[in-house]
């Protein structure tokens, strides 16, 4: 499949996908959102793709927000779809069962910020910057970043951020934990790759699970959270990985899981 704002590309198990318009800062239009809830539909069925990363094209710009051209024009209508068209693409990536790492390479704003927080793992470069600026511009985060920013960083630290509408730098936005790793624009794609390459060392199964125990169980009580848990830690242990995973271990030899 070919993409008029992304690049797509598959290596080693792991998809590459980079948001292509770096002219606007890799701004998300309708066509980036459309394509991106393609391309994540394409990866879910892709049996080969182990996990993302998700970058922004060019050396400024991971992605700026959502694209102000096309906001300034919406009825409150079309504005109410636009979000939950938004949302639904940031519920996509967090459920896609597999790792994704955000390679936060510069500008991470509004629909950029929501984007990288509903990635598995955020590795930012040194120049990045992360910020919900909505309010300036008289709106509110619609991408879920008023749900996602506190859960990654507090209730205290998410309404600083979404009121004063000030970016913060990369080395911030880790002391918060916000990002998980902070590395030089050069290293950011092997910091990636690295991060990936030690998930996907494990039970394809058991991450799936691990994601799923952590995302739907953050959604709900701690009671049925642990339910979730219990039955999910059932599940990994009907399969052929838990078995091989715990063989391997008694035999004193790496595992060689076939996600089964
Ligand atoms: N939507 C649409 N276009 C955007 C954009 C966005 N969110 N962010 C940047 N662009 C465009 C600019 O309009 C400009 O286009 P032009 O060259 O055709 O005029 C181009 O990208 C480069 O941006 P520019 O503002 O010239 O770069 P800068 O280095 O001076 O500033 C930012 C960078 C990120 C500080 C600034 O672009 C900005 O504040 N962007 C909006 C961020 C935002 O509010 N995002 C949330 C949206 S809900």
């Amino acid at each position: 499949m070919s993409y008029e704002t992304l690049l797509y590309e598959v290596r080693k198990g792991i998809a590459h996908v980079t948001i292509n318009r770096p002219q606007k800062l890799n701004a998300l239009n309708h066509r980036a959102i459309v394509e991106l809830v393609a391309c994540f539909e394409q990866i879910g069925r892709a049996a080969e793709v182990a996990g993302v990363i998700l970058t922004g094209a060019g050396e400024k710009a991971f992605v700026a927000g959502a694209d102000i051209n096309e906001l300034a024009a919406l009825t409150p209508a079309e504005a109410r779809d636009t979000a939950l068209r938004g949302q639904a693409l940031m519920n996509d990536i967090e459920h896609l069962g597999r790792p994704v790492v955000a390679a936060v390479n510069g500008f991470a704003l509004g629909g950029g910020c929501e984007l990288a927080m509903a990635c598995t793992l955020r590795i930012a470069s040194e120049n990045a910057s992360f910020g919900q600026p909505e309010v300036k511009l008289g709106i509110i985060p619609g991408y879920a970043g008023t749900q996602r920013l506190p859960r990654l960083v507090g209730k205290g630290r998410a309404l600083e951020m979404i009121l004063n509408a000030e970016p913060i730098s990369a080395q911030e936005a880790w002391r918060i934990g916000l990002v998980n790793r902070v590395v030089g624009p050069s290293e950011l794609i092997p910091a990636a790759e690295e991060a990936l390459q030690k998930i996907m060392a494990n039970s394809p199964l058991a991450v799936r699970h691990a994601l799923e125990a952590v995302h739907r169980g953050m959604e709900m009580a701690e009671a049925e959270g642990e339910q979730l848990e219990a039955a999910m830690f059932g599940l990994c242990c009907a399969s052929a990985d838990m078995k091989e995973g715990t063989r391997a271990f008694l035999e004193k030899r790496p595992a060689q899981f076939k996600g089964e």
